[in-house]
């Protein structure tokens, strides 16, 4: 294939995409990020990114079809046509807009900060901070939160929500963070039995983004316009809030 041709049928080919007739959406999502994305006893993706997705999907008439994608490598699997579309809890950031094209939000939540019961960090400022360990996803709004509100503390970032977690029950973390709806049911939970809620963080957009976004391929145009529809329609209709009440106590 000469180089005009190799264009010329990749422009097509994105051209078909965004006229596109969906009948079947696939779905990624990581699966260890609860209560957004959790998988159930039989391997299942289950959640409140699920659910939302299964109300948009009814919304849109299309199939919803879900598939499990580690958090690393999200957004090449995204581009890589693994799955159609991302809702794992991921925030509409200036970066990641350049590699993918976001829907509106559909959720947005401040970070917070846990620490062991018996901590004597005493709040959630800079100083309170520096010189300790605090953990956070890699990749994630949180762990830039993290290097950007305690510059003199030790960030320790983990490929997974689960591992920052088990870090800090087992001794070996000062404090952790991450959005407060996520730390605030596994403070609850026996796993959470460690720790407590130190604080929220200032939602500061420069590091959080404009609140969680699906996230599709950047051709993807009217799909992402079905999903906004779609948004918009459920909340409406009041399924969003059945959904939001669901998995968020506020
Ligand atoms: N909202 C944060 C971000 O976008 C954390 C998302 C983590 N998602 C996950 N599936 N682990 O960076």
């Amino acid at each position: 294939l000469s180089a005009l041709a190799l264009t010329t049928s990749l422009a097509a080919a994105q051209e078909s995409d965004a006229n596109k007739t969906w009948t079947e959406v696939r779905i990624g999502s990581e699966g260890a990020y609860p209560p957004f994305n959790m998988l159930d006893a039989s391997g299942k993706l289950n959640g409140f990114d699920i659910d939302i997705a299964n109300a948009l999907c009814d919304q849109m008439k299309v199939k919803c079809t879900f598939v499990t994608q580690d958090w690393d490598g999200i957004i090449p699997a995204l581009q890589n046509n693994r799955f159609d579309a991302i809702m794992s809890g991921m925030s509409i950031t200036p970066e990641r807009e350049k590699q993918v094209l976001f829907t509106n939000k559909y959720f947005n939540t401040p970070g917070a900060v846990a620490v062991p019961k018996d901590s004597t960090i005493a709040d959630t400022s800079a100083a309170s901070l520096a010189g300790k360990t605090i953990g956070a996803q890699a990749s994630t709004t949180h762990s830039q939160a993290a290097e950007k509100f305690f510059p003199d503390a030790d960030v320790r970032v983990y490929p997974t929500a689960e591992e920052y977690k088990l870090d800090i029950a087992n001794g070996r973390l000062d404090a952790v963070t991450d959005d407060i709806v996520v730390l605030g049911p596994w403070l609850e939970s026996a796993e959470g039995a460690c720790c407590k809620l130190l604080g929220t963080l200032p939602m500061d957009e420069s590091v959080y983004g404009k609140g969680l976004g699906i996230a599709v391929r950047q051709g993807d145009t009217k799909l992402k316009k079905m999903f906004d529809d779609a948004i918009t329609a459920i909340r409406a209709d009041g399924t969003y809030k059945k959904i939001q009440d669901k998995y968020f106590k506020f």
